[in-house]
């Protein structure tokens, strides 16, 4: 009996450290093409960026990853996760890329390796009192944001806020604005555009920008091949007019990096 017992442990722990090994190891372009498929994952939950439409996985990040992938020569296979397993699973090689509108950070840069950006944006404050406006205006303040997110790291920073609480989802975060619980909330401008849009009368006030970012596709750390056939299809879809075509459709204004 004990034997047996001792014996399984090896087993497990042999287990453990080969999917450790096998899981440290991130497709490459050519293992990619050779599939013919690209893992992508996103979050499916921010509007207009990424988000389910009825089943389907849609918005801007989508079609544009699916026109870069065409242009890969490869499908996409689509992964919907919570914001804050997206960037955590590269490093598990659970999907090759990820594109869910993250902000470059010097942070995320240590963890992760960044695309080209495909936009350019920031966060914006929103609240229901057309008094609160500014980065200043949030001291003795509570403020909503997403979890994980930039503008959570950003509003932390600012001076006299009361308290920042954050939401697993960006979506909760407004709905803790709208329903009164939070003074403000705080996040990617065009988000923020498409709410007011969806909502007109729901009373959002829409204030500055407290800060700006470029944002990015990301692949595991390192992954250079995949991160280098990634930029060289984007930069022609961005060069061949179907990027300028797909952002006026969603946005009425051409959102790349200037
Ligand atoms: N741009 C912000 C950041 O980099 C927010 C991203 C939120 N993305 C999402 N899919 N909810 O943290």
């Amino acid at each position: 009996m004990k034997n047996i017992v001792r014996w399984l442990r090896r087993a497990l722990l042999v287990a453990a450290a080969l999917s450790a090994t096998l899981a440290a190891q991130a497709r490459t372009l050519e293992e990619v093409q050779k599939d013919g498929k690209i893992i992508i994952a996103t979050e499916g939950q921010f509007a207009p960026f990424n988000f389910f439409q009825g089943t389907k996985l849609s918005g801007f990040e989508v079609e544009l990853a699916e026109l870069v992938a065409k242009k890969m020569g490869l499908a996409v296979e689509w992964k919907a996760l919570g914001f804050d397993a997206l960037l955590a699973g590269l490093r598990q090689d659970r999907w090759d890329l990820v594109i869910a509108s993250h902000g470059i950070t010097e942070e995320r840069a240590k963890a992760v390796t960044f695309t080209r950006p495909h936009y350019c944006s920031g966060g914006q404050v929103v609240a229901m009192d057309a008094a609160i406006r500014t980065g200043a205006d949030l001291a003795g303040k509570v403020v909503a944001v997403q979890t994980g997110t930039t503008y959570l790291e950003s509003v932390k920073k600012l001076p006299g806020i009361k308290e920042v609480k954050n939401f697993p989802k960006d979506t909760d975060a407004r709905s803790a604005l709208l329903s009164g619980r939070v003074d403000a909330w705080v996040s990617d401008r065009f988000v923020v555009k498409q709410s007011f849009a969806s909502a007109p009368n729901a009373g959002l006030k829409v204030g500055d920008m407290v800060f700006i970012e470029q944002i990015a596709a990301a692949v595991a750390k390192g992954n250079s091949t995949l991160a280098a056939g990634y930029n060289k299809a984007l930069a022609e879809v961005m060069a061949d007019g179907s990027y300028a075509a797909l952002s006026t459709r969603y946005f009425g204004e051409d959102v790349r990096c200037k």
